[in-house]
């Protein structure tokens, strides 16, 4: 089959590889109809998550039609179209058992973070991705569900993680009734958490970046205030005068390990590798809000250190919340919201690539260019 591969930072091709076969008897082949790049597969294609290895295949969003099953599998059969949620998992370890479908020890047990994500580094488990024509799909009868009949193909691929992500970004804000919402990145995953925001009572939203392009679409999509931090000597001094000086009710960091803003913060993270990632993005998230606001984090940071402003948040007394989205958590409540209209998840959707073209797709997802926001991957055999 074919399939993406990654060769080193800034290099990815498409080769041809194994098909994947069933190793377990709980273990699905899906063909891959439709994928995407998320920017976490930027954090892996810049070479900055320990342990990415050559030769795997990223992909963590993706539908298909099921290809083979294994046989214990019960809930699928060949020919069914299904949405994988990003997270593998088992169901029934301790953590499946609370709702932490992302923190799965079974999945990833030499891990005592994350759970496993398909196309990840290994520290995620290792687990080959659905950029690819067929992928492997473990915990078969615990993940995929069939898409809905009155599901569109692309609005499916944007609920096996951008938009839960993002909706799960604004729940983890405990946003009140007329609360104000600071949403820092305009990516996909800030645009739907800035969408999302409204639906939980949010009675302001405020979105900063510094891509034009996306700050109109985070009008346009998300209704947001829209603030570009390159025309502020300091954003947070701006941000502070927006609510009377008192600072926001909740801020959520879409951003993560490669916010720029800040030369320092960049040096050490991205090209020095002396922190996980520069929390530019979280630190002005802690100064933008008010005391005893919380925080929520959906940006994806490495597991090293990271030079967060943590006594400032100790002494405000923030309520910081995160995660790895624990996707398929939220698709009862999304469902919903889609069907009715409230959602419409394939509007950010900019880019329709080939599979044979992922790198374009890569370098203009990487680079921020042609207006790109949220590139769809088709693999040739769909
Ligand atoms: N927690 C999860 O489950 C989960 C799931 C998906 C993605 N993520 C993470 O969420 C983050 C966003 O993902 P995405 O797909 O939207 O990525 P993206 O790269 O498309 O978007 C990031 C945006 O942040 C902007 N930005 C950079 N520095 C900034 C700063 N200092 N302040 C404000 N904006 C800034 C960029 O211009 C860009 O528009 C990534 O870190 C990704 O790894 C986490
Ligand atoms: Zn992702
Ligand atoms: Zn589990």
């Amino acid at each position: 089959m074919r399939a993406m591969t990654y060769r080193g930072p800034y290099k990815v091709r498409v080769e041809d590889k194994d098909l994947p076969s069933i190793e377990h008897p709980n273990d699905a082949i899906v063909r891959v109809t439709m994928g995407a790049i998320c920017g976490s597969d930027l954090h892996l294609y810049h070479g900055l998550m320990p342990d990415t290895r050559v030769g795997h295949t990223f992909g963590h969003e993706f539908i298909g039609v099921v290809h083979e099953v294994g046989g214990s599998v019960r809930n699928l059969q060949v020919g069914d179209r299904v949405m994988v949620p990003f997270n593998i998992f088992c169901g029934s370890c301790f953590y499946c058992a609370r709702g932490l479908y992302s923190n799965c020890h079974n999945v990833n047990a030499n891990a005592t973070a994350v759970g496993a994500i398909y196309g990840y580094s290994h520290t995620a488990g290792g687990y080959d991705g659905g950029q690819a024509e067929y992928v492997r799909v473990p915990f078969a009868d615990v993940g995929p569900v069939l898409i809905p009949e009155w599901m569109d193909d692309e609005d499916a691929v944007m609920l096996t993680d951008a938009l839960p992500t993002g909706y799960f970004g604004a729940q983890l804000g405990d946003i009140a009734e007329g609360d104000t919402v600071l949403v820092f990145g305009a990516g996909p995953v800030g645009l739907f958490a800035a969408k999302s925001a409204w639906l939980m009572g949010a009675g302001r939203v405020v979105v900063v970046d510094h891509l034009d392009y996306r700050l109109d679409k985070a009008r346009e999509f998300a209704h947001a205030e829209t603030f570009n931090f390159v025309e502020y000597d300091d954003i947070v001094v701006e941000m502070k005068k927006q609510t009377d000086h008192l600072g926001f009710d909740v801020a959520i960091d879409a951003v993560g390990a490669e916010a720029d803003g800040n030369l320092l913060m960049h040096v050490t993270s991205a090209k020095l590798k002396m922190q996980g990632g520069s929390p530019v993005a979280l630190n002005w998230a802690i100064d933008s809000v008010r005391k005893g606001a919380t925080i929520s984090v959906m940006g994806a940071y490495g597991p090293l250190f990271s030079a967060v402003k943590f006594g400032d948040a100790v002494n405000k007394g923030l309520t910081l919340r995160m995660n790895q989205c624990p996707v398929k958590r939220q698709w009862p409540r999304l469902f919903e919201h889609v069907q009715s209209g409230y959602l419409k998840p394939s509007d950010i959707i900019t880019h329709r690539i080939p599979l044979e073209h992922i790198a374009e797709g890569y370098h203009l997802f990487s680079a921020k260019l042609d207006g790109c926001i949220k590139p769809l991957i088709l693999p040739s055999a769909a």
